[in-house]
This record gives structure tokens, sequence and C-alpha cells, in this order.
């Protein structure tokens, strides 16, 4: 939302009812489920909100709405009862937010990853966002991480600086969100991607697939909870300096590139 409102300068976004997009102080704002959001609501923020696959009511609440931040959606609504939005109202929203100049953000947090048979849902959909959310699966069931991917050409270099926090950037989970996406693309989705028709085989092979990808899933966090445990013993024997030295911390690359 942050990029949204430094790129185009407007604090108008457009969100679908029963969209959930999080609890956090901005992302609430758009999260359909009131009692969530009338707790916190902010002022300076103007949000519409679109009911899902009624183009009419999209065509209308745009010829009403001035500047746009962004358009925010799920491409299969999670907490909203597991609601697929229609390609034919995404690719209108597309269309609409392009000639606005507004980015189309997909919140594919929960729909991401492979989890609908396409790396996102929106290849389904027949849209391209120009900002694609993403976590959950990402961090493989053992980092908490999320990512927002930006098209570079809307990308504002100066949001890197603008937008930093303690937690983000941090090696460990995204060296843990690398080999999963790796895992997934060769374990998932590779076989449908190159030949759809091999998707029946892959289907016979799962369980050769899943095995191995699990048998790497197990050793990855067995040798991340050695890791910690030698970390804390490091640091219960004084180690870890009573002259305010420290050990170098385990963390700061995932186990298997050590
Ligand atoms: C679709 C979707 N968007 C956003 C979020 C919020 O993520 P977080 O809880 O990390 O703020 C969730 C969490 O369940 C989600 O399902």
């Amino acid at each position: 939302m942050k990029h949204a409102i430094l790129e185009t300068g407007s604090r108008t976004f457009i969100a679908l009812e029963k969209g959930f997009h999080g609890k956090t102080l901005g992302a609430v704002q758009l999260t359909s489920n009131q009692d969530y959001r009338e707790p916190f609501l902010i002022d300076g923020l103007t949000v519409h909100r679109v009911r899902a696959n009624d183009i009419a009511h999209l065509e209308q609440t745009f010829a009403r709405t001035g500047s746009l931040a962004g358009l925010m959606f799920e491409p299969i609504q999670g907490e909203g009862g597991v609601r697929e939005i229609t390609a034919e109202f995404a690719q209108r929203a597309a269309a609409l937010c392009s000639a606005r100049g507004a980015p189309l953000i997909a919140d594919e947090i929960q729909t991401g990853m492979g989890r609908t048979g396409t790396f996102l849902a929106c290849e389904a959909l027949g849209v391209t966002p120009d900002y694609v959310l993403l976590s959950k699966a990402l961090g493989g069931g053992l980092a908490k991480i999320s990512a927002t991917l930006i098209r570079r050409e809307r990308h504002v270099d100066k949001f890197d600086v603008l937008h930093t926090s303690t937690y983000a950037e941090d090696d460990y989970s995204s060296g843990v969100a690398l080999k999963t996406l790796e895992l997934l693309d060769e374990a998932a989705l590779a076989p449908e991607r190159d030949d759809p028709d091999r998707h029946q085989e892959a289907r016979d092979r799962e369980h050769d697939v899943h095995e191995p990808h699990q048998r790497r899933i197990d050793r990855a966090w067995k040798e991340t909870r050695e890791q910690a445990q030698h970390h804390a013993r490091d640091e219960r024997q004084g180690v870890a300096g009573q002259y305010g030295h420290r050990t170098p911390s385990p963390w700061s690359r995932p186990p298997w590139n050590h």
C-alpha cells in the first residue's frame, strides 16, 4: 500500500467486498470484515469496496473515483469463503486500472506458490498484476517471510530507503524462500508447465516426487534445529562474550549453504 501511494500520489484504494488482506493498520483498511476494521479506521485513506464479480459495480466505482492508488484483490477469496474471481471481472479490473495508471494488486498470499496449479492463480484469470503479494508457503513451512513483487518499470527506487524494517531483507528467511521456490519449480510446477499432457503422469509420479522433496524439507528442519541448539549452548556457556564478543549467528545463512 505504501508503494502504491508513493507511486501514484493517491490515497484512494479499491478493494472487494469479502476481501481479506490482513490486520496490520494499513492492510486492515482494505479488509472487508467490519469487526476487524472498525476499531482501527484511520483518516486520510479512502477505500471503495466493490462486489466481487459485479462488473457493472466495478465500472460505476471507477467512474466515481478520481485519483486511484490501486485496486487490491485476491484471485480466490480465502477468508471470504473460498470465492473465485471470474476471469472477466479480473480482466476488466486490469483494463480499468491500466487506463487510470493505477496498479492492479493481486494478494496471492493464499493462492500463490502453485497452490492452484499455476505459480500464481492470476495466470488462470489471464491477468498480469502490477504488484503481487506472496507469503505463507513462500517460507516453505520453515521461515516467516512475505514479499511484494512490483513490475520493474513501476518500481520507485527511493521506496527501498523509505520502507525498511528490522525483519526485512533477512538472509535466513530469504534463503529458505529461494530454496522453496527452487523445490517448487522442479518438483511441482515443471511437469505441467513443460507439457500439460504430462499432468496425469506427474500425478502418477506424485509419490516419487513428494518423497525426496519431503526428505529435503525434513533434513533442512533437522539442521536448523541442531544449529539453534548449538547457538543456545554457546550462549549458555558464555562463549558469546563477557566482553561484548558474540559468536557468528548461525541464522545469517540458511543451513544448506554452510
Ligand atoms: C489473502 C491474505 N492476505 C493477507 C493476509 C495477511 O497476512 P498477515 O497476517 O501476515 O498480515 C492473509 C493472512 O491470512 C491472507 O490470507
